[in-house]
């Protein structure tokens, strides 16, 4: 009997894979990802040589197109994001509506789809301008939205980029200056922030990056595909776990710094309390962008004469975990967001905008799989499943029920 026929008598093999443990959805050149070996690799490259050698916007156009850009694309990409730098003045009155005390990861979801009304919301794929131009908008856009969705928390005037300064220090500008005041560049921060980005630009098919090329499969259009990457990674067991672990490591502290007491909760299968940054779907050892980050967070500590004792706490939590049995058994390392939203909160981030931070990281990956999936003609996403509920039933009236 041939594959055909066998469709249409059985549907099709369906296999059950909850979480999607063990299913691949795409073929993709982007990202290598080891996580038995801890290997992490964009287009090839080694994200231990990318975050000290290239700027977040070069891995940004090496993800997207590939190659690493020649000087001359790099001067092309960086002046054609920042001609899209600003955002439709009625974009304020949306801002203006939400209540002050929204968190920026709704702002920032609801402001990317917004786009979509004073942009064409989709593009005509066969035509290169046209997707170099919907990527190069919001790549200029997206961190402007952020800077006004933080705003908006502080109840600060919205800032417009200034151009004349390099993308991470456009953003830190954008987020924190008060016109009336002078505003300070510090060099080390801006680094720190570039290779935090840098490490958190790609990680293939997680489950925002998942969420953005499923979207976009049904050729819905790049800023309503990303929208939902942002929402997929709110989440507090993904993206939002930065957050979550500055709040664990905050209520360790006001706790009198028990760690141990937190280490036995996390073990306790009553207790639905899990360690913050703590394990992988995939890196079975370590986290390569962790090994990073914690060195990152070391130096930014020194540079800056920072004393945060929440610091200690997680140096001391990692240590206890990795040094105890269930966390061994199950090979449960400390991923990338253990020590981001400590950067974060040493650059001045409030907890709120450590997932949009993370967000403002992956777009250029969101981006890129967005562009791989279109380009591959690849069909609509649209997984089965295992129907378990009723056979047929007779329908009762109001009367009968
Ligand atoms: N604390 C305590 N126990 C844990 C933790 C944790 N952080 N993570 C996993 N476990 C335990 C589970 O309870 C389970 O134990 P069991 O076998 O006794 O039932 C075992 O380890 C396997 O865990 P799963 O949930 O099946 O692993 P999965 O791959 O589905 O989940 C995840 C991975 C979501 C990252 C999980 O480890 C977790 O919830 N971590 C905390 C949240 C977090 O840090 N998320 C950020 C991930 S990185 C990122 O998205 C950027």
């Amino acid at each position: 009997i041939d594959i055909k026929s066998l469709r249409a008598i059985t549907n099709g093999i369906i296999t059950i894979d909850p979480g999607f443990k063990n299913t691949g959805s795409c073929e993709s050149k982007i990202t290598f990802l080891d996580g038995e070996k801890g290997i992490l690799r964009h287009r090839g490259y080694a994200i231990e040589e990318l975050t000290k050698k290239a700027s977040f916007l070069e891995v940004a156009y090496l993800i997207i197109f590939g190659e690493l850009p020649t000087k001359e694309q790099y001067v092309k990409w960086e002046k054609d994001i920042k001609h899209h730098s600003l955002l439709n003045e009625e974009m304020k009155n949306i801002i203006d509506g939400f209540p002050k005390k929204a968190h920026p990861m709704g702002m920032l979801s609801s402001l990317t789809s917004a786009l979509t009304a004073f942009n064409p919301a989709t593009v005509d794929i066969t035509k290169e301008e046209q997707i170099y131009g919907a990527i190069t908008k919001l790549m200029g856009k997206f961190p402007v939205i952020a800077a006004w969705a933080h705003s908006k928390n502080l109840g600060t005037p919205l800032n417009y980029a200034d151009n004349s300064l390099d993308y991470i220090a456009n953003i830190m500008q954008m987020m924190f200056r008060i016109p009336t005041e002078k505003y300070v560049m510090n060099p080390i921060a801006v680094r720190a922030l570039d290779e935090l980005l840098i490490l958190h630009e790609d990680h293939e098919q997680n489950c925002s990056t998942s969420t953005v090329r499923i979207v976009g499969s049904s050729e819905a259009g790049l800023f309503a595909s990303v929208s939902s990457g942002v929402s997929a990674l709110w989440g507090r067991l993904h993206g939002g776990a930065n957050q979550a672990v500055l709040e664990m490591l905050e209520n360790i502290q006001k706790d009198g710094g028990d760690v141990e007491k937190y280490i036995n909760k996390a073990k306790d299968k009553e207790d639905p309390f899990r360690l913050m940054g703590f394990g992988h779907r995939v890196y079975k050892n370590f986290d390569p962008r962790a090994r990073i980050i914690k060195k990152a967070a070391d130096e930014l500590f020194a540079d800056l004469g920072t004393n945060d004792p929440v610091l200690e706490i997680a140096k001391h939590l990692e240590e206890v975990a990795l040094n105890d049995e269930y966390f061994a058994e199950r090979k449960l390392y400390p991923n990338v967001d253990f020590y981001s939203g400590i950067i974060y909160r040493a650059l001045g981030f409030p907890r709120e905008m450590m997932t949009v931070m993370f967000a403002i990281g992956r777009l250029p990956g969101w981006i890129a799989q967005w562009k791989e999936m279109r380009l591959n003609g690849e069909p609509i996403g649209r997984p089965r499943q295992l129907y378990t509920g009723y056979a047929l039933r007779k329908f009762k009236s109001f009367e009968e029920r």
